[in-house]
């Protein structure tokens, strides 16, 4: 069985990253996009790199004071379903509670069941609904109080 390593995302990435978000969002962003994202300050991410196979996924966050932003997350469609995406939360998590976040929040399609339990598993909890956020449908708003996740 092969190995997935977490390495960081840098501006270097931009391509690659932008590529995976392609296959994972009918919305994705270009590389222009992903570019400025990853130069913003406080951004930091994850590439999952599946050590036969190459690029798995990848997580986006970023830290804003105490507080943390989940920006991105997906899994490449072969490696959904093996732990993969909560790996690179938990990992988001760890990174931002390191540079002091105490609260991460994000949001998430309503209907994006996929990603609404993941988040839910790990301890995000819902604070709001922005309406027709993503094109017509609501954006669910989630928080976790970091503090209390190990
Ligand atoms: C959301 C996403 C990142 C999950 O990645 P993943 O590697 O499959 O997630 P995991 O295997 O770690 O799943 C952890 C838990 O999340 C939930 N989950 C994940 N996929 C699910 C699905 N299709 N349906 C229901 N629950 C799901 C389950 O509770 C799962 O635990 P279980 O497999 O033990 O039941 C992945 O589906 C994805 O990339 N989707 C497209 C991009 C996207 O929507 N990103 C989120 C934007 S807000």
């Amino acid at each position: 069985m092969s190995a997935i390593d977490l390495v960081p995302a840098a501006l270097v990435h931009a391509e690659l990253l932008a590529g995976m978000h392609r296959i994972c969002f009918a919305d994705p962003w270009s590389v222009r996009s992903m570019a400025e994202v990853l130069a913003m300050p406080g951004t930091e991410g994850l590439i999952a790199v599946d050590d036969d196979a190459g690029p798995a996924g990848l997580a986006l966050w970023r830290n804003i004071l105490d507080e943390a932003e989940i920006l991105t997350i997906a899994v490449l469609p072969p490696w959904r379903r093996a732990g993969l995406g909560g790996r690179l939360l938990s990992a988001a998590m760890t990174g931002a509670r390191s540079r002091g976040a105490a609260h991460m929040f994000l949001e998430a399609a309503a209907d994006n069941t996929a990603a609404l339990a993941l988040y839910h598993r790990h301890g995000f909890r819902r604070t709001g609904t922005r309406k027709g956020y993503y094109a017509g449908v609501d954006a669910v708003t989630m928080g976790c109080d970091l503090s209390i996740k190990a």
